[in-house]
């Protein structure tokens, strides 16, 4: 498929950043961020080059997970605004050339939601079919995914005196898909916040939302996701369901559609992330090498998202037990870093030691990968955690943006933010926004590097893979290829320098590499060779240019 065919394939070469908007600014110093605060910020977030908000949960909702348990799937959390001011920052990013999706999670819903509290009153309620009842728990039940803080899945309700089902929290019971009704609702939804402007969403834990109650049959299941889809498409034509599918790729691919595609546009790459650290933790490149070569190719329409660090926890969930201990000594070595005996609570900075080089090579990479790069917000500055709040919760604090009270967040008592910003040495005195914004070396400009160079490389997000031959040590070097051109990039995951002699191939007469990060003309030798050097942790984009090449970015 040609890039020039097909630009309302928006998804294909965006930057994606996430943000929840209760941590992000707050614009009347209450302490909690809100949709006044974010407007104010949007132009910070075009300056970068983001293409693409992805909003956290904003809707209703009690918050003992983080909004993730919503308890009005139209509404707006008063403490952060109201239609009125959400429509302000959609049309504020829109007219900054940005696209917004919001978070969709109707996999659940808060016990508060009113469908919930009218279905557990009694077992003739109109809604109790909208959640999962049983008398008994049934034999062989899944684990519960919060090991530590849920023991099951299922939850025995006194007053009705039967159990209901939920994956995640007690206090977030499953929705029964399996009931039409329920579908029209998540469809109303979807359609309600397209009127409002949204170009999409970001749609939580795909894989338990489609599958049915055990027992109940309701032909395959993907069906769900080709209907919202189809959805989706007939109220705007490029609006993208971006999901959030933690499985083996064998699996996930099934989440795309297949080759035919129709169901996801985007999904995380999971895989390759962890794969990332247990390669970061061996300053070895093999095991991204080995995930990025088993990692399916996707319908053209399609795209991976890739990503370092999100707000949950870092799961190494696909690793070996080994593997994960590895991960663990390197990164996590203190108990209280990790969780659910699976991930880490950290954020990159701190876990590479804040190493500069580091930390640059592995954004450089995130940028370089085929796919889409998504950014939690924050990570343009190298923020760190906050190690005093346990959990999932550590990398959830108030952007930091001047060196002031509340990192500039809030003019509020301290004491009244929504959570405490962090006092080490990622405190907001030493990384903040307004300080990097002026110097031309900080990682936030670095990053806004990549941004733009990712933005003038379709071939980046478009283009397919092929890891190239060397001889150099600890260094991955891959192309990516498509009709608007090559680009390859090698990174070294060492703490010395590399030289090595890198296979490019067969190119046409007079070709070279042209340096997207500095003045450097390369040329190959006869054979299709380049010799290259690179310090510690260094990286370099080459592109592949033709005599007569006219691309300027
Ligand atoms: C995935 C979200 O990313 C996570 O934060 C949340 O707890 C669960 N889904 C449940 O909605
Ligand atoms: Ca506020």
């Amino acid at each position: 498929m040609k890039i020039t065919d097909t630009s309302d394939l928006w998804w294909k070469s965006a930057v994606i950043y996430c943000l929840d908007v209760e941590t992000y600014m707050d614009g009347n110093d209450d302490g909690i961020g809100d949709f006044a605060g974010l407007a104010r910020r949007i132009d910070y977030l075009a300056d970068l080059g983001i293409t693409c908000l992805w909003l956290m949960p904003f809707y209703p909702s009690p918050d003992r997970d983080d909004g993730y348990d919503i308890s009005d799937f139209y509404g707006i959390d008063s403490r952060l605004g109201n239609h009125g001011d959400f429509v302000e920052v959609i049309r504020t990013a829109e007219d900054r050339g940005m696209r917004v999706i919001v978070d969709l999670v109707v996999n659940h819903t808060s016990d508060k939601h009113p469908w919930f509290v009218s279905a557990r009153r009694s077992r003739t309620s109109p809604y109790r079919d909208f959640y999962v009842w049983r008398d008994e728990p049934p034999k062989g039940e899944q684990p519960t995914v919060f090991p530590g803080e849920e023991s099951s899945v299922w939850e025995f309700d006194e007053r009705t005196e039967q159990y209901f089902q939920h994956v995640f929290y007690r206090h977030q019971p499953d929705l029964n898909v399996a009931n039409p009704q329920v579908r029209d609702e998540i469809v109303k939804t979807i359609g309600f916040w397209l009127a409002l402007g949204v170009s999409g969403f970001r749609l939580d834990a795909v894989p338990f939302f489609i599958e049915p109650p055990k027992g109940v049959d309701i032909g395959d299941p993907h069906e769900l996701l080709r209907d919202l889809k189809r959805f989706l498409q007939r109220r705007v034509g490029d609006a993208a369901l971006l999901g959030e599918v933690n499985l083996p790729f064998r699996e996930q691919v099934q989440f795309f559609g297949g080759e035919r595609g129709g169901e996801l546009d985007l999904q995380f790459d999971f895989m390759s992330m962890q794969a990332l650290y247990l390669s970061l933790a061996r300053s070895d490149p093999a095991p991204l090498i080995a995930s990025l070569t088993a990692r399916p190719t996707v319908p053209p329409e399609a795209a991976w998202a890739n990503f370092v660090r999100n707000h949950d926890e870092l799961t190494l969930d696909k690793l070996s037990d080994a593997e994960r201990e590895e991960v663990f000594e390197a990164f996590a070595p203190d108990e209280a870093q990790r969780i659910y005996g699976r991930g880490i609570t950290r954020r990159l900075p701190p876990m590479l030691a804040g190493d500069p080089r580091r930390i640059r090579m592995v954004y450089s990479l995130l940028f370089a990968l085929p796919g889409t790069p998504v950014l939690f917000y924050g990570e343009e500055i190298g923020m760190g955690e906050n190690s005093e709040i346990p959990g999932r919760h550590a990398v959830r604090t108030p952007m930091q943006w001047t060196d002031g009270k509340n990192g500039g967040f809030s003019r509020a008592a301290p004491s009244r933010l929504v959570a405490p910003i962090p006092g080490d040495g990622y405190a907001p005195e030493h990384v903040n926004v307004q300080q990097q914004r002026n110097d031309g070396d900080s990682l936030l400009q670095f990053i806004r590097g990549l941004v733009s160079r990712y933005r003038t490389s379709p071939e980046i997000g478009w283009g397919s893979l092929r890891i190239l031959e060397h001889d150099g040590a600890g260094v991955l070097a891959h192309e990516v290829s498509s009709d608007v051109g090559r680009m390859i990039a090698v990174h070294n995951f060492t703490e010395v320098p590399v030289r090595l002699k890198l296979e490019v191939g067969a190119v046409e007469e007079g070709t070279a590499l042209l340096d997207l990060h500095g003045p450097d003309r390369l040329s190959m030798d006869a054979r299709g060779r380049v010799d290259l050097e690179l310090v510690p942790y260094g990286f370099r984009w080459l592109r592949v240019s033709p005599a007569g090449d006219t691309r300027i970015g």
